[in-house]
């Protein structure tokens, strides 16, 4: 199976309660490689683009705010299946649904501070690291 690459980003909960180290841990153990990590405040601009696919629900506004009320931790990670793992690994969006064992099952109770991002499908890990890094920033290994 060719390496297949996606974007994880801790948000600014899981920053401000500390569970950075936690979060990076989990990946490294399930056998990923980090290949970009930077920790970044997002402004309104790329916040709005990071989240344009959800522009016009209801929940936008918020998820905007939220977004951008505090430094970020973005991360490439590299591996087999890496989008589908990921996304199984943070778990369901709202944290009172989440799985315990998953990410946001074990750290979350909410749908919008619920700690963690992952894309969900090529398509979008594609552009949400575009959005996050430059290509130099992404380190083979
Ligand atoms: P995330 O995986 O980052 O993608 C979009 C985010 O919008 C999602 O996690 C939630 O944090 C947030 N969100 C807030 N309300 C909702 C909602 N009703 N449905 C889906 N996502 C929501």
């Amino acid at each position: 199976m060719p390496a297949e690459r996606t974007l994880v980003m801790i948000k600014p909960d899981g920053v401000r309660r500390g569970l950075v180290g936690e979060i990076i841990s989990r990946f490294e153990k399930k056998g990923f490689r980090i290949v970009g990590l930077k920790m970044l405040r997002m402004s309104r601009e790329l916040a709005e683009k990071f989240y344009s696919v959800h522009k016009g629900k209801q929940f936008f506004e918020s998820l905007i705010e939220f977004i951008t009320s505090g430094p970020v931790v973005a991360m490439v990670i590299e591996g087999d299946s890496a989008i589908s793992v990921a996304r199984l690994m943070i778990g369901a969006t709202d944290g009172r649904q989440a799985l315990p064992g998953t990410i946001r099952g074990d750290y979350s109770l909410s749908k919008t501070e619920n700690v963690i991002h992952a894309s969900d499908s090529p398509e979008s890990a594609s552009y949400e690291i575009g959005l996050l890094f430059r290509e130099e920033e992404l380190v083979s290994w």
